[in-house]
């Protein structure tokens, strides 16, 4: 066993596991260097090579107690047969969603060969992998995806999405329905390859308002993890609602999730006393603070740790590591987390 599957539905682990959100990517030397050979994010990820040579890259350098498949949220709507692009510098271009018409055209059934390179990565990894090293398998929430897939891209606040759900709940209820089918059938595949955990990444939850997060963040989830659970009855799953605040309660006892992962503006004693008791955590450092190094990391480092330590926890950033982070300063961050003493 090793310390992340076991804190997870275990006990409290007396140095807590420590991997990073997005640990593979731009902030390696190693990582630049093969993206620029390839040139297309979607070949690294559809690409069972690369994409095992990149989820490994960060495991060589820092030992993390688990590697996170690279792979992408977006990988589903591209096997829905939507459009899906990455501009370099530009982050994703779907072909959106913007009319009924379209919205209802949606496909129901996913082209699962299309995923089939991202099993066989799977696959890979698990065999390349020490055994005291977890596998994550990851895909989005059924809100986050739904919001590019009606935008086409990123927006500041994912407000064509809102305004969907608000003007056309039984059509926007459609496209979630497809995404929470998808996702249960991705994610025992992924299971089925090797993963050991699955992450479930809502990224944009924290713009909902409290009735719209439990329809479109909570009850999705939920499914999901009832989903998967029905056929995989010791699924390890964390969920990743960033931004959802004093809503975190609500969302670890409505979803069932083994561990929540949060963003550094959770507040203590609200997850200590009613977040914690139920999941484990997983977080929730500043990456700003990573990039910024000296004695401000080591403080915020030693934050973390008297914050969420004394129960559960994984050790990990609130949110995904910033492409300007200097690689010394994920050094310094491992080397005071291993050296915690309860
Ligand atoms: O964590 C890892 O190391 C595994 C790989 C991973 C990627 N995306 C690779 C990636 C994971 C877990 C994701 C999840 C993801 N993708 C999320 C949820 C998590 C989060 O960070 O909020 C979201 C919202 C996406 C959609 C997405 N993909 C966006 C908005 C972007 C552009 C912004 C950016 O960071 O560049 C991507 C592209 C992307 N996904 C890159 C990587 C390494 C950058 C691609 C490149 O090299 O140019």
């Amino acid at each position: 066993m090793n310390p992340f599957i076991e804190v997870l539905s275990g006990p409290r682990q007396s140095i807590p596991p420590i991997w990073m959100l997005r640990q593979a990517g731009r902030y390696l030397p190693e990582y630049r260097q093969l993206r620029a050979k390839v040139g297309s994010f979607f070949d690294l990820c559809f690409i069972p090579e690369y994409a095992t040579e990149v989820t490994l890259q960060p495991i060589r350098r820092f030992n993390f107690d688990a590697a996170i498949i690279f792979s992408d949220i977006l990988v589903i709507p591209y096997a829905l047969g939507r459009e899906v692009r990455f501009e370099v510098g530009d982050g994703p271009r779907l072909d959106p969603l913007d009319t009924l018409e379209k919205s209802r055209a949606l496909s129901t059934q996913a082209d699962f060969v299309k995923l089939e390179p991202i099993y066989e990565a799977l696959r890979r990894v698990r065999r390349e992998l020490d055994p005291t090293t977890a596998l994550i398998g990851f895909c989005g929430a059924p809100w986050t995806v739904a919001t590019y897939m009606v935008a086409g891209q990123g927006t500041p606040d994912q407000a064509p999405a809102r305004r969907m759900a608000y003007q056309h709940p039984d059509a926007f209820a459609r496209i979630i329905n497809v995404l929470i089918e998808t996702s249960i059938q991705y994610l025992l595949g992924q299971l089925a390859a090797g993963a050991g955990a699955l992450q479930i990444f809502d990224t944009w939850a924290g713009v909902l308002p409290p009735r719209e997060f439990e329809r479109w963040s909570i009850e999705p989830t939920r499914r999901i993890v009832a989903g998967v659970r029905a056929k995989a009855p010791d699924a390890k799953i964390i969920g990743f609602p960033r931004g959802a605040g004093a809503l975190l309660p609500s969302y670890v006892e409505g979803t069932g999730v083994n561990a929540v992962s949060i963003d550094w503006n959770a507040e203590p004693s609200l997850i200590r006393e009613r977040v914690q008791n139920r999941a484990a955590i997983q977080g929730n450092l500043d990456p700003l603070v990573l990039v910024a190094g000296g004695a401000a990391l080591d403080r915020a480092v030693d934050d973390v740790l008297s914050d969420y330590a004394k129960g559960r926890l994984i050790f990990n950033l609130g949110h995904g590591i910033l492409p300007e982070t200097p690689i010394a300063h994920v050094g310094q961050m491992l080397k005071r987390v291993r050296a915690y003493k309860s």
